[in-house]
């Protein structure tokens, strides 16, 4: 793979794909990059799911970074040794200083993950912030892209949007830019996760600096 669109299956140059709300969300990510207003990508609450899954990651792993933004985690996977194959619907110059630094080690790809295209299973997946910003009614269908590109036993990390006190139900908010996002509770991400073929090992929550928000961290396992 390169840094230009390896089997991502969508327009080389725009990562467009033609579904009414994919192109929302990209439009909005764009956006917000172009703004400099991805404020999640310095949010400290946001490099924590990293080491989380680090705690079950054998050394050596091949890892996919799921919406990797400007390749935060992936950076941190990188230093830690591993190898990861990094997938966003915008493009970022910070990928090619990784790419610099890592060479082979690393590999991005513009375009929407639902397309990725290149045949190959990892040892883990991470999804920072990326499964909640999705069409609730294609779910299922995610996790089962996540799911297929994973060995058997291999690890999901996934981080979510939630609430500092545990609410009764999740609840699910469309910003002016036409994105949604998703507040989970604990039960509803592992309930998520277990119907998808999925065994969840840890759960963590972690306070934001925004008050009552928090990010739910989920350590889960691919079933045989
Ligand atoms: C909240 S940001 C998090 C970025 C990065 N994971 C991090 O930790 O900084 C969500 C990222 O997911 C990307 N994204 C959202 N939906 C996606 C999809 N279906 N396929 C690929 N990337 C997606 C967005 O472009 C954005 O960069």
């Amino acid at each position: 793979m390169t840094t230009t669109n390896p089997g991502t299956g969508t327009d080389t140059d725009t990562g467009s794909t033609g579904d009414p709300y994919r192109e929302v969300l990209r439009e909005a990510f764009v956006r917000r990059y172009e703004d400099g207003a991805d404020s999640w990508s310095e949010e400290p609450a946001m490099r924590e799911l990293v080491p989380l899954l680090r705690t079950e990651l054998a050394a050596g792993s091949s890892v996919l970074d799921i919406g990797a933004g400007r390749g935060r985690d992936a950076e941190l996977l990188l230093a830690a040794g591993h190898r990861v194959t990094a997938v966003d619907l915008v493009r970022l110059p910070d990928w090619d200083a990784l790419t610099s630094r890592y060479g082979d080690a690393v590999a991005f790809a513009l375009g929407d993950f639902a397309d990725m295209a290149d045949g190959r299973t990892y040892d883990a997946a991470v999804d920072n912030g990326v499964l909640h910003h999705q069409d609730p009614a294609g779910y299922a269908r995610y996790l089962a892209n996540v799911r297929r590109r994973l060995r058997p036993g291999g690890l999901l990390a996934v981080s979510l949007f939630s609430t500092a006190e545990e609410l009764a139900e999740g609840v699910l908010n469309r910003a002016e830019d036409g994105r949604l996002s998703r507040w989970f509770t604990e039960r509803e991400a592992t309930e998520l996760l277990a119907g998808a073929g999925f065994t969840v090992t840890a759960v963590r929550t972690v306070r934001r600096e925004l008050p009552g928000l928090a990010y739910l961290l989920v350590l889960a396992r691919r079933d045989a």
